[in-house]
């Protein structure tokens, strides 16, 4: 498949909006106005253009935003030809994307991430979703609800990001990390020589959005290797949602990032990567996430972890890497197993 990523977004965004009978843009209402005005300028001279705004954040992922999208398509009369522009992070390019999806059976799309995470991540590979909304006895479920759906086109400028807070650009980071182990080689070097800057991550963003990029379209529907893209997230969504559920605040990104780290010891064990190249890559992301980790024992963290619904049959389901570049996506946890590398972990870091 062609790629979809671009920076000269502002040409493409103008030759997309030109084949479209009427544009909505769905914008992040925390954005300074001057992005969405030069987006709605470029729309505007091709098409009439409409806008909506949410304030970016979990919170919009859900059906009822999904409906509100629709009932402003509705009324700006809007028809197959349609074009919707996603203006915004991952919360809005996954809720408006499912929103396009559905709409009609799906109107055009166009993606114009404004966080690292969206850029590398979010906004790649067309996967879009809603979470279902909090219920008594289940609670939120995240991305219950969703399509497989590609963007005509995913847009990145780096300028977007420079009103980004420092913490987000540290989680996009780690998803960056997740990509440089998975492709290993010289890339990993290089990234390994940055820090967590935006400065210093620029020009290696649509490098990292390239590696996913590169993933999905070797396997769009996640039949086999898109699994290797849950690296450090089994352990990740663990430490996020116990994190979550104690009411401390804990990035995506940076719970990814020390699921990382403990993919690396549990490689060395079981995957014999070679012990010194681990070390120097644990020493480097723990370096970069300065905070300590707040931890449980693996009794919660198991518990977490089994009811990921990547699980199969009840066993726990993870990625592990042989090197870095070299990863086994199908790796089954004992739990006995489990915890013992759990405990020797958290007596590491915490
Ligand atoms: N579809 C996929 O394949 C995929 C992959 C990874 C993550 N996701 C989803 O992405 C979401 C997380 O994305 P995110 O981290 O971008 O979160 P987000 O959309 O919540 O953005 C983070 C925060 O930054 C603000 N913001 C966004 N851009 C800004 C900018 N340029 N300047 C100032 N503030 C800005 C937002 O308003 C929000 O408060 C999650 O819901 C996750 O499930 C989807
Ligand atoms: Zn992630």
């Amino acid at each position: 498949m062609e790629s979809h990523l671009t920076t000269s977004w502002e040409n493409k965004l103008s030759l997309a909006s030109s084949e479209a009978s009427s544009i909505l843009v769905i914008a992040d209402s925390n954005l300074p106005k001057s992005y969405s005005k030069e987006v709605l300028d470029i729309c505007n001279k091709e098409s009439p253009t409409h806008i909506i705004s949410f304030e970016g954040g979990e919170g919009i992922k859900t059906l009822s935003h999904v409906s509100e999208v629709y009932v402003h398509l509705e009324k700006m009369g809007a028809d197959r030809k349609s074009l919707v522009v996603c203006l915004g992070g991952g919360t809005i390019t996954d809720m408006g994307g499912f929103a396009a999806s559905t709409y009609k059976r799906g109107v055009s799309l166009v993606h114009l991430p404004t966080t690292v995470l969206a850029m590398v991540d979010a906004a790649i590979g067309g996967k879009t979703g809603v979470n279902t909304e909090m219920q008594e006895n289940f609670g939120l479920l995240k991305n219950q609800i969703g399509t497989f759906y590609n963007p005509k086109m995913v847009g990145i400028n780096h300028n977007w990001l420079q009103s980004l807070k420092e913490e987000e650009i540290l989680s996009g980071w780690g998803e960056m990390v997740k990509h440089a182990l998975l492709k290993g080689g010289t890339h990993l070097k290089e990234l390994m020589k940055l820090s967590p800057k935006l400065e210093d991550l620029s020009p290696m963003l649509i490098r990292s959005a390239r590696i996913k990029e590169a993933i999905v379209n070797r396997d769009e529907k996640e039949i086999g290797e898109r699994a290797s893209l849950n690296l450090g997230h089994t352990v990740g969504h663990a430490i996020e949602s116990l994190a979550h559920d104690q009411g401390r605040e804990m990035k995506h990104g940076v719970a990814v990032a020390w699921g990382l780290v403990f993919a690396l010891e549990a490689s060395v064990m079981k995957m014999g990567f070679d012990p010194t190249t681990a070390e120097e890559l644990q020493n480097w992301i723990v370096s970069e996430i300065l905070k300590g980790i707040e931890v449980d024992g693996a009794d919660a963290v198991w518990s977490k972890m089994s009811q990921d619904k990547k699980n199969v049959k009840g066993n726990v389901i993870d990625v592990l890497m042989i090197a870095p570049g070299e990863v086994k996506w199908d790796f089954v946890w004992e739990r006995e197993e489990f915890t013992i590398l759990w405990e020797k972990f958290r007596g590491r870091y915490t």
